[in-house]
Order: structure tokens, then sequence, then C-alpha cells
């Protein structure tokens, strides 16, 4: 059975997550892929820090930079500007693939991690970089790439949403609200970039230049966070029949020189009775207009280590049987660990 060599740079709330599945998976992945994908590092900070259960400890290292030297497939889980976009692109030009869920470094040098990914011949892969577990990217990319979207409304950060949630369910202060979405994992490593805005204007970037086939950068976005929210705004809006919501929107608009596309996120009061209203906690919402399919809607968990885990390891399934199969890069369904139900079996009532 051929086999590819993973490397994981980060192992915190997501990258835990990850490496455990990838070890508890083992057999599973390597029946859906047709190779063994196997785990040869994981590089961390400080290797003497506590890990996700399942972790194998032998595999942490300091050293990301020769750990990516040595992989086919390298996963991204660090987060930050620097070292991460200097090892994607190190990975990228010695020809290994790459997954990362870090929205923060896309919306800012993602058309020059693509031009390196595309001279070499290899994929980057980041549906976890938009809306945790929700498959969004590849729809947006891929499915809906025949049609034409018009516009794009959504909650795309789910620490900003758990906290106005928890203001509006439980009366806490913001302040308390925060450090709870900080213990559950759902928060950026610095909860600024939540708070004010900085991921989902980062996340509209990559929803935008995804729908509009169009190169949109962090600083095109408008953007106004949720420090400003009191628990007495969120209280008044309550009594008048409205959730105060981040929202970000990407659409297309006529402008004075011709049509043009608007990206922005801002916290907004919407009825009780709209849609996006009744998504509580941390999860997130993208409802998508378009001329051919109409409406669509994409729901669930917006962030956390297990979700977000989801849609990494798809990526890197995804990524590990392009590199075995090449153009086609869909494996035939193969015989599983699931026996099939005989039809003398299945009873519907
Ligand atoms: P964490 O802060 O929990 O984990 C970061 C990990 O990266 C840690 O293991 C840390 O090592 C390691 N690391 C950081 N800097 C370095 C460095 N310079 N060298 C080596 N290792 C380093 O982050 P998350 O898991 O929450 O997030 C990771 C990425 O996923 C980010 O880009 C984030 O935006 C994105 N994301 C997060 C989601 C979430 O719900 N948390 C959801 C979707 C995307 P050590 O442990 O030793 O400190
Ligand atoms: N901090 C991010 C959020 C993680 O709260 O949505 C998921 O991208």
């Amino acid at each position: 059975i051929p086999q590819l060599r993973v490397a994981l740079l980060g192992c915190g709330v997501v990258g835990g997550h990850v490496a455990a599945r990838l070890m508890a998976s083992a057999e599973e992945f390597e029946g859906r892929v047709g190779a063994r994908l196997n785990l040869v590092g994981i590089a961390v900070r400080d290797t003497s820090r506590p890990r996700e259960a399942g972790v194998d400890s032998s595999l942490l290292t300091t050293d990301a930079e020769s750990l990516v030297g040595k992989a086919d497939i390298v996963i991204e889980l660090m987060g930050g500007i620097e070292p991460a976009r200097s090892l994607i692109l190190r990975a990228l030009e010695s020809g290994a693939s790459v997954v990362t869920a870090n929205k923060a470094l896309l919306a800012e040098h993602g058309a020059a991690l693509r031009a390196a990914a595309d001279d070499a011949g290899v994929q980057l892969e980041y549906e976890a970089a938009v809306a945790g577990a929700i498959p969004i990217v590849r729809p947006l990319g891929d499915s809906l790439a025949g049609d034409s979207v018009n516009r794009i409304l959504g909650i795309v950060n789910g620490t900003t949403n758990y906290v106005l949630d928890k203001m509006d369910s439980s009366g806490l202060s913001q302040a308390d609200a925060v450090a709870s979405a900080q213990q559950l994992g759902f928060a950026e490593a610095d909860p600024t970039a939540d708070l004010e805005g900085y991921d989902a204007a980062a996340k509209a970037a990559l929803l935008a230049s995804l729908a509009f086939h169009t190169p949109v950068e962090l600083s095109d976005v408008h953007r106004e966070g949720i420090t400003g929210i009191t628990a007495d705004a969120v209280a008044n809006a309550r009594a008048d029949g409205y959730v105060i919501k981040l929202l970000t929107v990407c659409e297309r608009v006529q402008s004075s020189s011709g049509p043009a596309i608007r990206s922005s996120v801002y916290p907004a009061l919407l009825p009780t009775s709209h849609p996006l209203a009744g998504v509580r906690g941390a999860f997130n919402a993208v409802y998508v207009e378009s001329e051919a399919a109409g409406e669509l809607m994409f729901y669930g968990q917006g962030a956390g280590g297990a979700p977000t885990s989801s849609a990494v390891l798809g990526d890197v399934i995804s990524v590990a049987r392009r590199r075995l199969l090449g153009g086609r890069g869909q494996a035939t369904p193969r015989a599983g660990s699931l026996r099939l139900l005989p039809m003398s079996e299945i009873r519907t009532r």
C-alpha cells in the first residue's frame, strides 16, 4: 500500500484534534484514500505542554522547518502570518500539498500562496478557514462555479455569535462571555481578531474571492466589530423583537463606474423571525443567493477543535487522493469496514 508522509504544524485546539483523529482513524482513512497517511511529526513551540488525548508526544518537535522538508502533505494549524507563510511557501516549493485553516494568512497572502501552489503543480486547500465545520469553500469555489452568485449573507465568526448569544440569553457581560469562548477554544489566539471583526473580515475576503472569481483582500472589506455592543443594547434589542448579530455581507452592486463587489462586516439588528436570528452559540450560517440555483443555506458549527478538524481532514483526504490519482482526485468507493444491510432486514416502519 502506498505511503504518504503528513507533517502537522501546530497542535493546539484544532491541531490536537487533527493529530488524534489521524492516528485513531488511520486504517479507515487508508481505505478511503488508498494509501497510508503517516503522521511523521508535529511542530509546536513547547514540546512539554500537555496535548489532546491520543496525540503521540514522541512526534512533537520544535523544528518546523526540517519537518516541512520531509512531508508529502503539510497541515498548517499554527495560525498567524509568520512563520506560517514561510513554512507553507517552503512546503509548496518542495512539492508538498498544503492544507490550512489560516484565514488571516490567506486573506493577506492568499494570491501569492495559490500562485506558488500552481507553479509547483500541487494543491493548497482551506475548507476549514471559513465557518469551521461547514463545507462552504468548495461549494462556492467548485460546485457553484457554473452559476452566478449575487449575494452572500452570513454569520461566520463563532466567537462573536457565542458572545452576543450569551449576553442575550444568560445576561453575561461581554468580558465574561469572551472568557468562556476562549475556554471552549472558539476564540483566536488574540480574541481582538474576533471581537473587532478582523476574523470575519478575513473570511468575507475569502468568500467574496471564491463567489465572485475576483481577488478580494482583508483591506477591501469594510469592518466593524462588537466591542461597543453593551449588555443594555442587547437587552433593548430583545425587548423590541430584535437580536444583534455580527453580519457578513458580500454582494454585487452597481457603482458609478459599473458593476462592483461590496464586502462588509458589521453588527446588525435582525428581527427575531429572521432565519439568521436563530443561529445560536458558536454556530455559523451562510446564505447564498445565486442566479440559477436560487437560495442556498449552509449551517453548522463554526468553531471549535473537533468540528474544525472535520473540514481539515476532509481536505487532507482530498489532497491525498489527488496525489495518488492525479486529475481524477476521486477515489472509487472500496469495500469498507461496514456491511450492507440485506433488503430483507430493511424496515421503514
Ligand atoms: P492554538 O493557539 O490553539 O494552537 C496553535 C498551535 O500552533 C500550538 O500548538 C502552538 O504550539 C503552535 N505554534 C504557534 N506558533 C508556532 C511556532 N512559531 N512554531 C511552532 N509551533 C507554533 O490555535 P487554534 O488551534 O485555535 O487555531 C489554529 C488555526 O486554525 C488558526 O489559523 C485559526 O485561525 C484556525 N481556526 C481555528 C478554529 C478554532 O475554532 N479554534 C476554527 C477554524 C480555524 P504550542 O502548543 O507549543 O504553543
Ligand atoms: N475564532 C474563529 C471563530 C474560529 O470564532 O469563528 C473559527 O474560524
